[in-house]
């Protein structure tokens, strides 16, 4: 009777201290967990008329940064290393690009007025030495590749990334 007491308050202290240890776990996993809209990779809108000509904005998506650059209708002057973004971005002056260097993955710096001995709007990565057209072509540096597109669409005025529109997949 006796031992059976105390095995019942064991068990007791013990659910207890389970109760108690969740409790503490829930909010850490909580926070730490990617949501469920970033897992889903859900759609970002942006206002293309909030961008001035030139600039760029940094948005989020699929927990990744990625730019929105807003080109004047101006032709680029410079010269990249490859065509691959600006042949797919090809007729557009608003579009997004995946904001993390192809390098070791840095996210690089927008010089609408040029930078070192490049004078015309770059990209500029810091860490190595690597710079983009405003595609994300690589000009100069140690960038294996062009910076990702992820996909995208234009509707009445709104960039929307992540839903398959001129760009249909992360390319
Ligand atoms: S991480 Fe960008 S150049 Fe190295």
């Amino acid at each position: 009777m006796e031992t059976s007491r105390r095995d019942l308050l064991g068990l007791a202290v013990g659910g207890l201290g389970v109760i108690g240890a969740l409790g503490v776990l829930y909010p850490i996993v909580k926070t730490l967990a990617p949501s469920a809209s970033s897992l889903a990779g859900a759609l970002v809108e942006i206002d293309v008329n909030s961008i001035p000509e030139g600039q760029i904005r940094v948005v989020s998506w699929k927990g990744k940064p990625v730019f929105v650059v807003k080109l004047p209708q101006a032709q680029w002057t410079g010269k990249a290393k490859e065509e691959k973004n600006s042949k797919l971005l090809q007729g557009q002056t608003v579009f997004a690009l995946v904001a993390v260097c192809t390098h070791l993955g840095c996210v690089p710096l927008w010089k609408p007025q040029g930078e070192a001995e490049f004078n015309f709007p770059v990209f500029h990565c810091p860490c190595h030495g690597g710079f983009y057209s405003p595609w994300g072509d690589v000009v100069a540096g140690p960038p294996p590749r062009s910076l990702y597109i992820p996909p995208q669409n234009i509707k009445d005025g709104k960039l929307l990334i992540g839903e398959a529109g001129f760009i249909k997949e992360l390319t």
